[in-house]
């Protein structure tokens, strides 16, 4: 199945999409997770998106949409996948229309109030990516990751100035791909609003989603 998460920065999709990807066995590609790759490997890809990502706002499309074209082409996609906060944009959405069928594309919503508690106290492991909160998923040591023992830290774009910005750009840039994905008659909204202590809720409704 070849699935697109949707949904406001910090609504929780790199939180569900790990656990969504175990069940149905296919791989989390999420452009962020891969721009953070290149740029703590320097790459040129890597120069190129920091700047943007720094400031809160869209790395440039024709960046993205290759990169995304390469990743697919990968065997482990071959059986489906899950992109996460990609495509951002029309322009991406119809370049991907190109590349491949889309099965479904889950909208994951919640207030501007929990969202913006939930980046605000987000942390992240350094080694394996693991997602923490300082709130609602506190690590048993605090600054170390449970599952690696790694450092964890705040993603620059985490501070309120970017935090901002990356709120405005998604309403303006990427809310309107709801519609676009409304009318192919392929979205399905999510509602996370509810706490960590019932994601399992929230899995439970995109199993649902995913199997009608
Ligand atoms: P990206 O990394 O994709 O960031 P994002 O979309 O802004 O999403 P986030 O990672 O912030 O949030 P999330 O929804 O995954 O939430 P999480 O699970 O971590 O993109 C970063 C940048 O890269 C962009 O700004 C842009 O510059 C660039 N970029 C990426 N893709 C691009 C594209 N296609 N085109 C152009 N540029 C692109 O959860 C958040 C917090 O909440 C965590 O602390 C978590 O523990 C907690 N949490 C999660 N669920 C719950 C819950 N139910 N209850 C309580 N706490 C919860």
């Amino acid at each position: 199945m070849n699935i697109v998460l949707l949904g406001s920065p910090g609504v929780g999709k790199g939180t569900y999409a790990k656990r969504i990807s175990k069940i149905y066995n296919i791989p989390h590609i999420s452009t962020g997770d891969m721009f953070r790759e290149a740029i703590k490997n320097k790459t040129e890809i890597g120069l190129k998106a920091k700047g943007y990502m720094d400031k809160g706002e869209l790395v440039p499309d024709d960046v993205t949409i290759k990169t995304v074209e390469e990743r697919l082409k990968k065997d482990d996609c071959k059986n489906g996948f899950m992109l996460d906060g990609f495509p951002r944009t029309i322009a991406q959405a119809e370049a991907l229309d190109k590349i491949i069928v889309i099965d479904k594309v889950l909208n994951f919503t919640a207030s501007d109030e929990v969202i913006i508690d939930r980046l605000s106290g987000r942390r992240v492991c350094k080694s394996c990516g693991a997602i923490f909160h300082i709130r609602n998923i506190i690590p048993k040591t605090e600054g170390v990751c449970d599952n690696c023992g790694g450092e964890l830290y705040q993603r620059d774009d985490d501070k309120p100035e970017s935090v901002k910005k990356r709120l405005d750009v998604y309403r303006e840039q990427t809310e309107p791909l709801i519609e676009y994905y409304k009318e192919k008659e392929l979205l399905a909204d999510i509602d996370a609003n509810k706490p960590i202590e019932q994601v399992d809720e929230i899995i439970a409704d995109v199993r649902k989603a995913l199997e009608e």
